[in-house]
């Protein structure tokens, strides 16, 4: 893949040859009109060669969760980027994993993010929250995905993992070198500086595991694995714990973070949007799930066909990769009202492709929505507008949806 090279035009390249896996589209916030063009000319679509191999894409929301809830036909194994794994580092984790294993495992996690669990947390992250918007400065610029975003879903997975609070920092490094080493995804990290922050990753965890043996009543992540007999025993299979650890760290962190300097942009691209919030704030849980609608933090998720089968008219064979592009169902006219617009107050805000769909469906959606709700309902107590300096910029990933710096200035209340 040619960085320096413009990218080719979504109208003209002939259809058999556009690639939606190229991260430049993302980095650049280029991918709108190729996603419609394949939305309205070949939704299910066939791609011979990439940089990721080839794969077919599914591009209407339809056909993705139809794809998304067939477990059967649409394996999650051996992985659900578009890359390949690479042969030293071959994860397990159960968002890769098919049933019986999979259910398993999730089980086994599962409580972290019970309705008990959740409510129990949301005064400790409510007052995190509060402490990071304290302690921004008013009538200055900054960089809000440093101060506001990372801050604030570094605090939460410690508190998820129990994480020594200090040395939080670690989570989020570990976060993005997980998902964005060139093979994987087409982002820029080394697989040298990967593979050795993975295994420092491993260390730790497997540290605190065997210290926090025999705790009682504590529902951390560690001590909810450490109690459920399917995966008690975890830390003696380090591929799969290391995977399972990774799977959490980016699952809790990438997504929330990359919402939570979404919403800044997409309110002040919409300003009638920012007027409407504050003249009734009791539109955030709604606005909440427009803003992981409109980001899709996540753009895609693999599969791999079990079986020669045809899928809407075409011949899927046992082995294609099959990927699902939650970035474009969440565009599809045909299922959401002026799907490219933003509107903060839609009728039915959760009807969104963001979180999958199926046995896969994301497990951490409700903490996710929490925690971007207390996050604006605190940011309207105090300012009256984020306002945003410059343009951001944005990860380069096909998978992870992102930012990497955005620039802004609060106005106080
Ligand atoms: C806005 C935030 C988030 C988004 C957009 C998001 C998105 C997703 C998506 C697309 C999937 C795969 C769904 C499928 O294959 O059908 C998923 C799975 C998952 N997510 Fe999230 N996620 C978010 C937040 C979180 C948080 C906060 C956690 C932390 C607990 C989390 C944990 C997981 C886990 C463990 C899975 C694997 C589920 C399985 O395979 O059964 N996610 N997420």
């Amino acid at each position: 893949m040619n960085q320096a090279a413009k990218l080719p035009h979504p109208l003209t390249t002939p259809l058999e040859q556009i690639d939606v896996s190229d991260p430049r589209l993302y980095e650049q916030d280029a991918w709108r009109p190729y996603f419609a063009r394949l939305r309205e000319e070949e939704p299910v679509h066939y791609l011979a060669d990439s940089a990721f191999g080839p794969f077919w894409s599914i591009t209407r929301f339809e056909d993705i969760v139809a794809v998304d809830s067939n477990h059967k036909d649409f394996s999650s194994e051996p992985t659900i980027i578009i890359g390949d794994l690479t042969e030293d580092m071959p994860f397990e984790m159960f968002i890769a994993m098919d049933p019986p294993k999979h259910d398993v495992q999730r089980r086994a996690v599962q409580p972290v993010v019970a309705p008990q669990n959740l409510a129990d947390m949301e005064g400790l992250i409510r007052s995190r929250v509060v402490d990071i918007l304290d302690n921004l400065p008013v009538g200055e610029t900054f960089d809000w995905v440093e101060r506001v975003s990372v801050n604030l879903t570094t605090q939460m997975l410690a508190t998820l993992f129990d994480f020594p609070f200090e040395e939080r920092h670690k989570l989020t490094y570990w976060s993005d070198i997980a998902a964005g080493s060139p093979e994987i995804a087409g982002g820029d990290v080394d697989p040298e500086e990967r593979m050795a922050g993975l295994m420092e990753c491993l260390e730790t965890f497997t540290r605190i595991w065997h210290e926090r043996k025999g705790r009682e009543n504590s529902f951390d992540l560690i001590s909810l694995l450490q109690r459920d007999p399917n995966t008690a025993d975890i830390v003696e299979r380090p591929l799969e714990f290391l995977g399972n650890l990774a799977l959490l760290i980016v699952g809790g962190n990438d997504t929330t973070r990359n919402s939570a300097t979404g919403g800044v942009l997409a309110l002040n691209q919409n300003p009638a949007e920012y007027d409407k919030l504050r003249a009734n704030h009791s539109l955030i849980p709604g606005m909440v799930s427009e803003i992981i609608r409109w980001q899709t933090p996540l753009a895609n998720m693999r599969r791999t066909a079990t079986r020669d089968m045809e899928f809407k008219g075409k011949q899927i064979k046992k082995g294609d990769k099959v990927v699902m592009w939650y970035i474009s169902g969440n565009r599809d006219e045909s299922a959401i009202d002026k799907a490219d617009e933003f509107i903060i107050d839609r009728a039915n805000p959760r009807h969104h492709i963001s979180f999958g769909f199926g046995i896969h469906r994301c497990m951490g959606n409700r903490l996710a929505e929490m925690q971007l709700r207390i996050l604006w309902e605190e940011i309207m107590q105090r300012f009256s507008f984020v306002e945003v300096m410059d343009e951001p910029e944005r990860v380069r990933s096909n998978f992870v949806c992102g930012y990497k710096t955005l620039p802004v200035r609060l106005h106080a209340l």
